[in-house]
């Protein structure tokens, strides 16, 4: 029985002025379906962190994070005592450098945003991983993916990655249907097309493998 998992879901957004932001695309059905997964799970309490989506599931704690520095925040107050923590959200991995309180007008032909660089969540947590905790991350690659994913999982420390590459053939974002891989210190595992709700079983099936055999 786990005690405790926190999933997180869904885009960052980023606010450049009240009605703007830059964003990531994600659609938040792959954290949803492993939410739904988890509810098939012997687990005692799930913590679902999302960013904004309509695909928000039922019969867990949601806690809403709108930029990623206040996924961070919640993941701060979450992670320590967390057996399992799926890091799908879509994090911004820049934001404007300074939010404008009033409205850009459109009075110029161009202009440049400037963007700095935010936390990487999922590395901070790597970081600082205790013992009995799981950490799932994911990536997204459109080339050389096998090398970048592997770097990915040894840099941020993690026990399982789930890679998606992102081409013509394989869209994932959005889709409902996805092509993934598994990387685990096992190596790479290919798995076929299928529903990411099937995804979501097939990844809470390895969590719990590499996790009965640590
Ligand atoms: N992630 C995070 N914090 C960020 C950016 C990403 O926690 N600021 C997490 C995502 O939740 C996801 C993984 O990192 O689990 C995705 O990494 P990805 O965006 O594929 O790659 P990056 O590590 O951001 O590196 P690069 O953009 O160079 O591929």
């Amino acid at each position: 029985m786990l005690n405790r998992v926190v999933i997180t879901s869904g885009p960052t957004l980023e606010p450049i002025d009240p009605v703007r932001y830059i964003s990531n695309r994600s659609s938040g059905k792959s954290g949803f379906h492993l939410a739904n997964e988890a509810l098939k799970r012997p687990i005692r309490e799930i913590i679902f962190i999302s960013g904004p989506t309509c695909y928000i599931p039922t019969g867990v704690t949601v806690i809403m994070a709108e930029t990623a520095l206040e996924m961070r925040t919640q993941l701060q107050r979450f992670s320590t005592d967390a057996d399992v923590i799926i890091m799908a959200a879509a994090v911004c991995d820049y934001k404007p450098a300074a939010f404008s309180s009033q409205k850009l007008k459109k009075d110029r032909e161009s202009f440049t945003l400037l963007l700095e660089k935010n936390p990487d969540l999922l590395m901070e947590l790597g970081q600082h991983k205790p013992s009995h905790q799981t950490l799932v991350g994911y990536a997204a690659e459109t080339h050389n993916i096998f090398d970048n994913a592997v770097k990915k999982f040894e840099k941020k420390n993690l026990d399982l990655l789930v890679l998606n590459e992102i081409s013509t053939k394989n869209p994932a974002f959005g889709s409902e249907e996805n092509q993934a891989y598994l990387v685990t210190r096992e190596g790479v595992r290919k798995l076929d097309t299928m529903e990411k709700s099937s995804l979501a079983h097939c990844i809470w099936d390895e969590i719990f493998r590499i996790r009965s055999s640590k």
